[in-house]
């Protein structure tokens, strides 16, 4: 599904920057990857890169055996949006939309139908347990029910792969673990390939692999087995073995 080999970021300015270094990640189709490490490790940089919002200075990211990066730019819109799905910390919904009209944004982009949209949101609200705030504004909405929100627009174009940077960053703990248990399900049933960013182990739990980073170059991979519990403790003793700020384990939750 995703082959990131050998890449290398290095941010230009008056000082240039190498966020990472010499990457490489196999993910398979459905499978669902945890990517860990202190702040300013690079994940956001690799995310980004992953997601074709930014460039690798050196190596090469391919998806489904293509190389998007390649693409010009048009085609790299069109794919962008029927590949992939994203999701950020901050939701990035719009406030006079309501959940219904949000979700749909994205079709509207591809010209479809209103009677197709509507209908193709009304199936994936109700599949992800969302129906009931389809016309709410997202300022009636918790922030639980917004990121849930913003996944199912994610999904309204059936990506392959999911990509999502700190989903859980701004909600508490119940909101968290519903959003991780609507990204698991989905996961399991649509088949999505998902890529998560975090630094919060009760979310990273829910992988299948977490792959840690630090200093912008890989530093060790767990896999989760059938326990998810045992999982967790696996991911904190990691983390704290690593090292870290201490804004890595303020979110610590066990
Ligand atoms: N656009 C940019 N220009 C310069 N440096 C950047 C840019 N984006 C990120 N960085 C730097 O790259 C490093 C990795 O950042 P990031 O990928 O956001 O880390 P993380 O998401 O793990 O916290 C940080 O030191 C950050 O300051
Ligand atoms: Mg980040």
């Amino acid at each position: 599904m995703l082959k990131v080999r050998q890449v290398s970021k290095v941010y230009e300015g008056k000082v240039s920057y190498r966020a990472l270094s010499d990457i490489n990640l196999i993910v398979e189709d459905n499978e669902f990857v945890g990517i860990m490490g202190p702040s300013g490790s690079g994940k956001t940089t690799l995310l980004n890169m992953i997601a074709t919002i930014d460039e690798p200075t050196t190596g090469e990211i391919l998806i489904n055996g293509k190389d998007p990066h390649r693409l010009k730019k048009e085609k790299l819109a069109q794919f962008r949006r029927r590949e992939l799905g994203f999701v950020f910390q901050d939701f990035n919904l719009l406030h006079t939309l309501t959940v219904e009209e949000n979700m749909v944004l994205p079709l509207t982009l591809d010209g479809k139908k209103v009677s197709e949209m509507k209908e193709k949101a009304k199936n994936i609200a109700a599949k992800l347990g969302i129906t009931e705030i389809m016309n709410k504004r997202t300022y009636e909405i918790s922030g639980g029910q917004a990121q849930r929100a913003a996944v199912a627009r994610a999904m309204i174009h059936t990506p392959k792969l999911l990509l999502a940077d700190e989903p859980t960053g701004n909600l508490d703990s119940k909101s968290s673990k519903d959003v991780m248990e609507m990204l698991e399900s989905i996961n399991e049933k649509e088949k999505t390939t998902m890529l998560l960013v975090t630094h919060d182990p009760q979310a990273a739990s829910y992988c299948n692999r977490v792959v840690f980073i630090r200093d912008g170059k890989f530093y060790s991979e767990i896999h989760r087995g059938d326990n998810r519990q045992a999982f967790f403790q696996k991911i904190i003793d990691t983390l704290s073995l690593m090292g870290g700020d201490s804004n890595d384990f303020s979110s610590v939750r066990v």
